[in-house]
């Protein structure tokens, strides 16, 4: 396994990996060896020879190709998108009422690339897609091995056919230029912009079209969100909507929390911000007296498109003192994000996407 010491190592088995902080507010496209991991079982090793990607389910034509058949049969695309995970920010609700038994993402649990692949819809289209309920599902597993509640199993989910025939959605078997490396789901993954990261299953080996989602542990009890009120225990799984479109968010990636400043000379603060699905950042704001008043950052990002990122900026000069920064964007269909985080704590520690509140601490350069 290669994996570089860039990365911030949440957990080596299954290996859960950060986009080191120092660089996130810097590459708006994520180096590949710095790309967020997020795995819930084993890391397989795919035979490229031995690999099929099978289809079935409510098509006329159920299809078992090769990797290079598909390679060769469907017309290739490019995506550049942002994968989140649905637990990015989960450290700043574990502070305000614990979250045990979770990956402690950061705010590193987030990376965009350019995605090489082919359309879902192009594939689904040569399968004979049956025409077609809007409320049938397109189901995904992969090759992995998870154990939840004493089974084993492969990981799994699904997402509504409405979505998985945009034009985004691929199948993609290259990240920034490179075959897939294993970690990131060689040979072959879903790439699903404008979702959870969950959904943008790994070495995928079987695709089926059906009338209901998924019943994959990762579809049914798992990501799936929760009012802040309830427990773990009274937790009902079947009535609870699964996760599916990202919100707006912004996080502040520069400076760190508690940093020391220099007063009365330019410095600068910059971070990500990402609105929900189907839009772009339109604003992203900034306020360093805790939300009282606001001043506008620039977005630096050359591109617009809806399924990425945005990195913005703003430098500033400030007299001494103890400075509570927040950070909020907005985006193009007006999304804003909630002020608190008791709004969004959920047991889980889903979808964080309150206002990002740092203190720093700006002084006097001492001699
Ligand atoms: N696919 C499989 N087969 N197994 C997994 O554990 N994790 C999911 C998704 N696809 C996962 C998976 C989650 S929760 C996320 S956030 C993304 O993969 C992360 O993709 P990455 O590791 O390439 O960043």
């Amino acid at each position: 396994m290669s994996v570089t010491t860039a990365l911030t190592i949440k957990s080596q088995e299954p290996l859960n990996a950060g986009t080191p902080v120092a660089t996130l507010g810097q590459d708006f496209i994520t180096p590949s060896e710095q790309f967020f991991i997020r795995s819930h079982g084993n890391i397989p090793a795919v035979n490229p020879a031995s690999y099929h990607l099978t289809v079935d389910g409510l098509v006329d034509q159920p299809l078992s190709l090769t990797l290079a058949e598909l390679q060769a049969r469907f017309t290739p695309v490019e995506v550049t998108a942002t994968l989140q995970c649905a637990g990015n920010r989960r450290a700043e609700l574990h502070t305000i009422k614990p979250i045990n038994g979770e990956v402690q993402w950061d705010i590193d649990g987030i990376s965009t690339g350019v995605w090489t692949g082919f359309r879902l819809a192009d594939l689904l289209g040569e399968a004979g897609l049956r025409l077609q309920s809007d409320t049938n599902h397109v189901l995904f597993d992969g090759l992995d091995t998870v154990e939840r509640e004493g089974h084993s199993f492969g990981y799994g989910g699904s997402i509504p056919l409405v979505k998985a025939l945009n034009p985004e959605v691929l199948l993609a078997y290259k990240l920034n230029g490179q075959p897939l490396t294993a970690e990131h789901g060689f040979p072959l993954r879903v790439v699903v912009p404008g979702y959870i990261g969950a959904r943008s299953v790994k070495w995928l080996n079987h695709i089926r079209v059906a009338e209901q989602p998924s019943t994959n542990f990762f579809q049914t009890k798992a990501y799936k969100l929760f009012p802040p009120q309830v427990s773990a225990a009274e937790a009902d799984w079947l009535k609870a909507e699964a996760l599916g479109a990202v919100r707006i968010n912004s996080v502040i990636t520069n400076p760190l929390p508690d940093a020391v400043l220099p007063a009365n000379q330019p410095f600068t603060i910059e971070g990500y911000a990402i609105g929900a699905e189907n839009t772009s950042v339109a604003s992203v704001e900034v306020s360093l007296d805790e939300g009282q008043a606001w001043q506008s950052t620039e977005l630096v990002t050359p591109c617009r498109d809806p399924w990425t990122w945005q990195l913005w900026k703003i430098t500033l000069t400030l007299p001494p003192g103890n400075y509570g920064l927040v950070v909020r964007a907005a985006d193009s269909a007006n999304n804003r994000q909630p002020a608190d985080f008791g709004a969004v704590w959920n047991f889980k520690g889903y979808m964080n996407n309150a206002w990002q509140r740092i203190n720093i601490n700006v002084r006097m350069p001492t001699a």
